[in-house]
């Protein structure tokens, strides 16, 4: 299980100490959420709070949005090099041109599906993405949570690539923990996001390991 802990859940006060701490342990990246007050209820990371994390980490950057206009942020972010960018279909009218512009800028595009979105929405898009982020939380605040009906659709989302032949990693996001990590591996997710359950737990590298 590839594992991305969710700054979100950070000490915002020891930012950079959080930072390396949580690239030292055994992680695969850093899931950086960013929300606009508009698309969801709730303000996080701006361009220049970001751009201290990707000159800290020596992991990869999971930029997660959670905003109106995402071309807007995508410009905002790219130049920080990112290894995935994932934008909610909820958020977007031309999710198609969007994934060819994330791809042309060389990095991963990610799309984002609400707990109430089926998977059978990206039947038209699965060939092209590089990855698909499942919420099973309502998006906008950690600690949340979890919504089990995630792992059905994760294995319908299997499903669904394996008919048409397409390879996308399968991430989940919210409300992650020891009780519900062996369900997601059995239902085929790729990597889980992280916050509450690394960042309260006193020990960051047991609790990424327990995860992997
Ligand atoms: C919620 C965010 C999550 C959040 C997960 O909108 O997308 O990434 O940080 O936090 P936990 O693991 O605490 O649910
Ligand atoms: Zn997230």
């Amino acid at each position: 299980m590839l594992v991305a802990p969710s700054v979100l859940s950070a000490d915002f006060g020891r930012l950079n100490e959080e930072i390396l701490a949580i690239c030292e342990t055994g992680c695969d990246y850093i899931h950086v959420d960013v929300m606009d007050g508009h698309f969801v209820p709730n303000m996080t990371l701006g361009p220049v709070v970001v751009q201290s994390i990707a000159k800290l980490a020596t992991k990869p950057l999971d930029i997660h949005l959670m905003v109106d206009n995402n071309n807007f942020f995508i410009d905002l972010f790219a130049p920080l090099k990112p290894e995935i960018i994932s934008f909610h279909l909820e958020s977007e009218r031309h999710p198609h041109r969007l994934i060819q512009k994330i791809k042309s800028l060389g990095i991963k595009a990610g799309i984002v599906l609400n707990p109430h979105t089926s998977e059978q929405s990206l039947k038209y898009l699965l060939q092209d993405l590089d990855l698909v982020l499942l919420m099973s939380v309502n998006p906008g605040f950690g600690g949340q949570r979890f919504i089990k009906n995630v792992l059905q659709k994760a294995k319908n989302l299997k499903e669904l690539e394996k008919i048409q032949g397409a390879k996308c990693l399968i991430e989940v996001d919210g409300g992650v923990n020891e009780s519900n990590i062996n369900n997601l591996k059995e239902a085929g997710v790729d990597i889980v996001v992280a916050g509450t359950y690394v960042f309260s737990s006193g020990d960051y590298k047991k609790a990424v390991n327990s995860l992997k």
